[in-house]
């Protein structure tokens, strides 16, 4: 089964090595894996922190999305687009936002943290609510799996709950009713005493172990997969499932070191850059932290203790590996020789992703971003559709037709 599948960045500054090895290869496997993906740049995103300078939002979005491309994000594969250029995401943004409670933004644990970390002024309607924009952003293209670190895991479960609210308010529509009582008629009355049973003790007790049972149960029936669903869905929300429910994907991704040593990020200022020159990478390295009981070039050294291995592991073959566990243990190399080493195979991955972010153009993001615009708004509308049904604010056309009536008669 194909999965869809939504993960966003935020365009602040340049990507580094830890991007690489974990974001985007992982996105790169999910594209080529046949997997239904939409990746955009998190540009209102951005603002909910950096609103004091916007001034380089819409070059840092099209950085962004070039370094995408030059390192095999696919056009081809995935839909790639710019947040802000699908409107559609405020629109829902808003409407998700009526049934929100404040105290589950709030109680975010990445609320308070974020607030007391960072140091500006994050009192703001927009920060506290960028949670409910990204359940907007997952839940508008029904993603069923969402790409995330371990950071982001309290947004997705947020955004679970934010979808479950959403059907138990607005899945009891007319139609699902009548569906509802359809499959009802099928199944025998003892049945449905159990499951109206069950539907209470879950509504009242909230306790997903009932759930759980009630769902053993409609399994054996001798009934089709959508009508068992009908069956579930009213289990679960009392209605239909408008707003499908998303699961993180925690993709294993190697911790990069930076070159001091602590997870490499670009607020340490320890990053090895995706664009850095070799020059650049062979600098960085040779200022980098390495196992500190080797002092002299005669000390013998422990590469697990040292941060220079651990980008051996993920860069260097087999027999480079070996090379360098046996030559520093036993102190036959040296560090500068290592690091070296270390350097030429992060170079062999970055020089052809330099090279490709070469060739490619302004006018070329700008293009691939309006089409995957495009296409995205045409899978967010039909999602848009349904819910301002379930909100009852889909009937407007009639003052369209008033005000042109009125524009007619001036
Ligand atoms: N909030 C995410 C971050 O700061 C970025 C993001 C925005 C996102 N919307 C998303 C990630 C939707 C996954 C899905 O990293
Ligand atoms: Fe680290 Fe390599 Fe030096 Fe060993 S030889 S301490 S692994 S840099």
């Amino acid at each position: 089964m194909t999965r869809r599948i939504v993960s966003g960045m935020r365009p602040t500054g340049g990507l580094h090595l830890g991007h690489l090895c974990g974001v985007l290869h992982n996105w790169r496997a999910l594209q080529e894996n046949g997997d239904t993906c939409f990746f955009f740049i998190a540009d209102w995103h951005a603002l909910t922190t950096d609103y004091a300078a916007p001034q380089n939002l819409a070059h840092q979005s099209r950085e962004m999305t070039a370094a995408w491309l030059a390192a095999g994000i696919n056009p081809e594969q995935a839909v790639i687009f710019r947040q802000s250029q699908v409107p559609e995401h405020a629109e829902l943004f808003v409407l998700l936002s009526m049934i929100c409670p404040l105290p589950w933004l709030t109680h975010l644990p990445t609320y308070k943290e974020q607030k007391e970390n960072m140091q500006r002024n994050l009192d703001t309607h927009g920060f506290l609510g960028y949670p409910l924009l990204q359940s907007a952003d997952i839940v508008i293209y029904g993603a069923d799996t969402v790409p995330v670190g371990e950071d982001q895991l309290p947004h997705i479960e947020f955004a679970r709950e934010v979808a479950r609210r959403f059907n138990r308010f607005y899945g009891g529509g007319e139609e699902f009713v009548k569906k509802r009582a359809g499959v009802g008629k099928k199944i025998s009355d003892e049945d449905n005493l159990f499951l109206q049973k069950q539907k209470n003790d879950y509504a009242e007790k909230g306790d997903k172990d009932i759930l759980q049972s009630a769902r053993q149960h409609v399994e054996s029936f001798n009934l089709n997969e959508s009508d068992k669903q009908i069956l579930l869905n009213d289990l679960n929300y009392g209605g239909a499932e408008i707003l499908r429910e998303p699961q993180p994907l925690l993709t294993p991704t190697p911790r990069l070191p930076g070159t001091d040593g602590r997870k490499m990020s670009k607020s340490y200022n320890n990053a090895i850059e995706l664009f850095d020159s070799p020059k650049t990478v062979s600098q960085k390295l040779a200022g980098m932290q390495t196992d500190p009981a080797r002092v002299r070039r005669t000390d013998k050294g422990d590469p697990t203790r040292c941060p220079v291995w651990r980008l051996h592991e993920v860069f260097s073959d087999a027999p480079t590996q070996t090379w360098v566990e046996a030559g520093c243990r036993s102190a036959d190399i040296g560090c500068v020789e290592c690091k070296k080493e270390i350097g030429k195979n992060i170079n062999a991955v970055l020089m052809p992703i330099a090279e490709r972010r070469e060739k490619i153009t302004d006018a070329q993001v700008d293009d691939i971003l309006a089409d995957g615009a495009r296409c995205a708004q045409d899978e967010a509308a039909q999602t848009l559709t349904a819910v301002r049904e379930a909100m009852k604010i889909n009937e407007v056309a009639t003052a369209t037709t008033k005000l042109s009536h009125a524009q007619a008669a001036n």
